[in-house]
């Protein structure tokens, strides 16, 4: 007879304690593994929550221990017995002192032998794991992750609601938004050779919201952008979004530095201070050539243009020349360490930045070696050697081009390359800045013109306002960027709220009023009726929970990612689909040569 007949669960497998011996309990899960000595029979059950072993012995009645021995890692268990404490305390695991006597066993389910076993610690391929996803969710480490994300969104949601934010939901086929990606595009069937494209961020409904009166919204939003891939990167990710109105730029940070504050405590229980450090983009750059810093170790960039005018080596003399710089990052007491070898590889590092070459000194305690030094008069060298602060058992590295950019790019680079190489970076360590004074435009060569840096809604900075047709390259914008240990976390800014300066940034931008009005009139003609002064943010929600659990991939927080081409390797999509849906949607695949 089943004596198990409408039995449930009493509780979790990791909740199991001490306080539950002699009681009568139910569990259920999944067999992480058995071990069968024969007239003993010990097997671990997992769940979300832990392992709660079950056992058998000779006192068993011998069917149901010839049960228990026929199951395999993985079968799905329900298990019926008395909790006692155990002989052998195992105190690796939360219910180490306990375990369930086994009176009865239900196997609710079989299972085949995983391609991969489900443990923690794996070296299996990245790519198995995603195609078998169910079986890697699994794993402990996933199910933390996830457990964690569920609880970071579960804080954003508590805090802003505390805040006054209330959530709307946005649609997902919308209007091309442009924000510097390619769309997604979904076509209609009802509007034959029309096309939805899914929404990049919900950028301008939020500001609409704030038009329409709703003055502090949030939502955790999907987002859609088909750009290469990386490893904080996917073409669908989260957001959490946010608008307010009647605020500035100290007002929305203050908001979000509350945010972090919370949220770091509740889920990590990590003091974070507040106010967070400020540092305009420009500084960014120059001391550590990039616009999102990692601060937890210094190695900062030292210009040496002005130590150089009269040089004649060709490869700094041709820098300074078309305008550039030559700069230089020191890696402290690293002589030792980096051989010329792997400077050699540092120099194939730089030039996937587009850096021409790597110049370097080392200053080893057995003597030195330059790469440029025997070009430089011996008042050069010094000086630089002086600027830099270079002692013995340091290494210079230097890079020289006639684009301030690739400079930047590629020091700033080695720089975070070489953090991490010489052991630079403590890990549970969060430093958090926000950059702020961007540039309002980038010049784009591929476009040739002038592509906004943050997105066309943005509001110039109130000073820059009347260089918007006469520079447009020397304007700031009123944006911000919240940076995580050199990650950008989060970004946002005050937003254009008048018809006239939204239609000059658009003119700025090589929009004519025709397309401007095909593509964004619903925005201008909403700017008629009462917009308020208004500012928000998103932040990257999955890059947020990379960093507060110290993840290399954004990969590792998601449940379902898609891989560097944009696939999903489980359910194997895209794939193509039958011609009736096609001929519907009045499309006609085109071959590809
Ligand atoms: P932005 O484009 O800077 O701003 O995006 C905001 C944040 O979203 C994250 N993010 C991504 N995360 C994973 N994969 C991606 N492909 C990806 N792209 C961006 C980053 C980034 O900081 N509407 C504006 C926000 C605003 O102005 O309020 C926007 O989307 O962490
Ligand atoms: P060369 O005379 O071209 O062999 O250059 C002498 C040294 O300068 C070599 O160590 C090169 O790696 C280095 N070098 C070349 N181009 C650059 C550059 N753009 N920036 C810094 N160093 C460079």
């Amino acid at each position: 007879m089943d004596t198990m007949q409408g039995l449930k669960r009493t509780k979790y497998c990791g909740l199991f304690t001490a306080a539950d011996a002699g009681t009568e309990a139910v569990a259920c899960g999944w067999v992480q593994r058995i071990r069968d000595k024969g007239m003993l029979v010990f097997i671990d059950l997992r769940d979300r929550t832990g392992i709660l072993q079950l056992a058998f012995d000779d006192a068993t009645e011998t069917a149901l221990r010839q049960k228990a021995q026929t199951c395999r890692s993985e079968y799905v268990l329900m298990a019926k017995g008395t909790v006692r404490l155990r002989e052998s305390v195992n105190r690796e695991i939360p219910t180490g002192e306990v375990e369930l006597y086994v009176t009865d066993l239900r196997i609710l389910a079989k299972a085949e032998t995983p391609p991969f076993e489900i443990v923690d610690r794996t070296n299996v391929k990245e790519e198995l794991r995603l195609r078998y996803r169910y079986l890697d969710l699994r794993r402990s480490e996933m199910q933390r992750n996830l457990m964690m994300r569920h609880k970071i969104v579960k804080v954003a949601h508590d805090y802003y609601d505390s805040q006054g934010f209330i959530e709307v939901e946005t649609p997902d086929l919308i209007k091309s938004t442009p924000e510097g990606a390619r769309d997604y595009l979904v076509p209609s069937r009802v509007h034959h050779g029309s096309f939805y494209a899914l929404p990049q961020s919900p950028q301008l409904y939020k500001q609409l919201l704030m038009l329409a009166g709703y003055d502090r919204y949030m939502q955790i939003a999907r987002c859609f952008r088909d750009e290469d891939l990386r490893a904080d990167r996917q073409p669908e990710f989260t957001q959490i979004d946010l608008e307010m109105s009647f605020v500035d730029q100290e007002d929305v940070m203050t908001v979000n530095e509350g945010f972090m504050k919370r949220v770091f405590k509740e889920v990590l229980d990590v003091e974070i201070p507040t106010p967070f450090q400020r540092m305009p983009y420009q500084e960014a750059m120059d001391r550590f050539g990039s616009d999102k810093p990692d601060l937890r170790f210094g190695m900062e960039l030292q210009d040496l243009s002005d130590l150089l005018k009269d040089c004649t080596f060709k490869v700094f003399r041709g820098a300074l020349d078309a305008g550039g710089s030559v700069r230089a990052i020191v890696a402290k007491g690293a002589a030792d360490t980096l051989s010329r070898k792997e400077i050699d590889k540092l120099v194939e590092f730089v030039k996937t930045y587009k850096a021409k070459g790597l110049a370097y000194t080392r200053l080893t305690h057995d003597g030195e070696s330059s790469s440029y030094e025997k070009f430089l008069t011996e008042q050069e060298k010094q000086a630089i050697r002086t600027r830099l602060g270079a002692e013995k058992g340091d290494v210079i590295l230097v890079v020289a081009d006639g684009s301030n950019q690739v400079v930047y790019d590629s020091l700033g680079a080695l720089r975070c390359h070489l953090g991490a190489r010489l052991g630079l970076i403590q890990p549970g360590v969060f430093r958090f800045l926000w950059v702020t004074q961007f540039p309002l435009f980038e010049y784009s060569e591929e476009e040739g013109r002038y592509v906004a840096k943050h997105h066309p809604f943005t509001h110039p900075a109130p000073e820059d306002l009347d260089k918007l047709e006469s520079d447009p390259g020397a304007c700031h914008a009123q944006a911000y960027d919240m940076v995580l240990n050199g990650c950008e976390v989060g970004g946002g800014s005050i937003r254009i709220n008048d018809q006239q300066l939204q239609q000059r940034m658009f003119r700025a931008l090589g929009f004519d009023d025709e397309t401007a009005n095909a593509r964004f009139g619903f925005l201008l003609d909403a700017f008629k009726y009462g917009a308020p002064p208004h500012g928000g943010m998103a932040y990257g929600l999955d890059r947020l929970v990379m960093l507060m659990l110290e993840k290399e991939s954004i990969r590792d927080v998601i449940a379902f990612p898609k891989v560097q081409n944009a696939s999903e390797l489980m359910t194997q999509c895209p794939a193509g689909v039958d011609d009736n849906s096609l001929a519907e949607l009045g499309i006609a695949v085109i071959d590809r040569e």
